[in-house]
């Protein structure tokens, strides 16, 4: 798991307006706060195309900016791309997993992972979507200690 030579990273779960555009904002305040900014690419992208465009959901942005965050990736899809273009795609969850299983082309050179090996104990990044504002606080929870651990596990 730990060959730390990552340098790009894609974060990616079902819509690409809650867990993952929160993911990238969360680690790009963790490698800036490393002083690593400049050295590491990352991005995030959803399995389905149908929120292309859109800013990250009002209330992922609103509970963001309750933490200090300010959200302002806009939703795209996954593309074929990705997998040469990003050493490590992580996926919230094993739905996220199963898609992105399916969509990488055999010669693709990212590896896969899924957010919960970098929390404790391990488990998904459960989707918000449909719930209330406990679900929202939980994503950033789990998602500031899994980028706390991706810094040291996969770049440090
Ligand atoms: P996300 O949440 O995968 O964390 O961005 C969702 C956003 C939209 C939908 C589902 C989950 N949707 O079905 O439109």
């Amino acid at each position: 798991m730990e060959n730390k030579k990552v340098k790009s990273i894609l974060f990616v779960c079902l819509g690409n307006i809650c867990r993952s555009p929160m993911a990238e904002t969360i680690m790009a305040k963790v490698l800036e706060d490393a002083g690593l900014s400049s050295e590491i690419k990352i991005d995030s992208a959803g399995i389905i195309d149908y929120h292309e465009g859109e800013k990250a959901d009002s209330r992922m942005r609103q509970h963001a900016a309750d933490h200090g965050y300010d959200i302002l990736h806009r939703s795209r899809p996954v593309k074929e791309e990705d997998f040469y273009e990003f050493d490590l795609i992580i996926g919230m969850d094993q739905s996220n997993m199963r898609e992105l299983e399916y969509k990488r082309p055999s010669d693709a050179t990212a590896r896969l992972a899924m957010a919960a090996q970098y929390v404790t104990p391990p488990q998904p990044v459960p989707d918000p979507y449909y719930g209330g504002d406990a679900g929202f606080e939980f994503v950033i929870t789990l998602l500031e200690e899994a980028c706390r651990n991706i810094l040291e596990m996969e770049i440090q």
